[in-house]
């Protein structure tokens, strides 16, 4: 499903968080197709880079290009009109609305309710189809990130922004979690991710970016990242 048509690209990104400098200059690119990893330590700005790709943060330099538009000073809402869906950090669901209502509510930016699309989320996390009726309030924490994932994908965004999807899961759970994340992939989706767990990510991505305190360190593909011996020891667990 990849192309060389570029579906994002960030320029020189500066943010900062009143006086506090959180991104320092950084440049990255995702293509049509691709799954693009950002891996980096507590703090090095990962989050803050999403939010300021998805329009929540303001950037004080730099731009933002997403599907040939110009989006460096878009309010969020017009961009999730352009095709970018993200699925912030902490399983933002709707407590006291079903699993299939929480669905519903990802799907606002269509003009009809799109069954088609419902029945692909619930083959892709099969438990939510299980749930459906449940009040997402009453999901384990691993459930309500399928959902979190479900409801992001329900709008068939062009870019699927993930910011740490397995955060605080059981192993088993962020098995499944990846395992639908791929076949959100698979699906022609472009997607990218922020993952603490970076040998999943890693596994699951084309390319990663690894960012340091508000600059990229290194980039490349993720066969050249997962074989680097700095990657290895700083992100991966291994000592040389
Ligand atoms: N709302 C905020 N106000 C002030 N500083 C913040 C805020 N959010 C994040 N920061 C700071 O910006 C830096 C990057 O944070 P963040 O993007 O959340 O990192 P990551 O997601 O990689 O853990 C950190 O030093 C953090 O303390
Ligand atoms: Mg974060």
């Amino acid at each position: 499903m990849q192309n060389d048509e570029i579906l994002l690209d960030v320029r020189d990104l500066h943010v900062s968080y009143g006086a506090i400098a959180a991104i320092k200059g950084i440049s990255l690119k995702v293509k049509k197709g691709e799954v693009v990893t950002i891996l980096g330590a507590n703090g090095a700005g990962k989050t803050t880079t999403l939010k300021t790709i998805s329009g929540l943060l303001k950037s004080k330099e730099g731009s933002i290009i997403f599907d040939k538009n110009d989006i460096t000073n878009t309010p969020a809402h017009d961009i999730v009109s352009l095709g970018m869906s993200h699925s912030p950090e902490g399983r933002r669901v709707f407590g006291t609305l079903s699993v299939e209502e929480n669905l519903m509510m990802g799907a606002y930016t269509l003009k009809s309710h799109d069954k088609e699309t419902l029945e692909w989320i619930y083959d892709i996390l099969p438990r939510l189809k299980e749930r459906q009726k449940q009040l997402a309030g009453t999901l384990s924490g691993g459930e309500q990130q399928m959902l979190a994932i479900g409801r992001a994908i329900m709008s068939k965004p062009k870019l699927l922004i993930l910011d740490e999807p397995s955060l605080g899961l059981a192993p088993i759970l962020i098995k499944s979690i990846f395992k639908a994340i791929k076949e959100i992939a698979q699906s022609g989706m472009t997607v990218l991710i922020v993952e603490q767990n970076a040998k999943a990510a890693l596994k699951l991505a084309n390319r990663g970016y690894v960012l340091e305190v508000g600059k990229i360190t290194h980039e490349g593909t993720s066969e050249e990242l997962l074989n680097s011996e700095a990657i290895q020891e700083a992100y991966l667990g291994k000592k040389h």
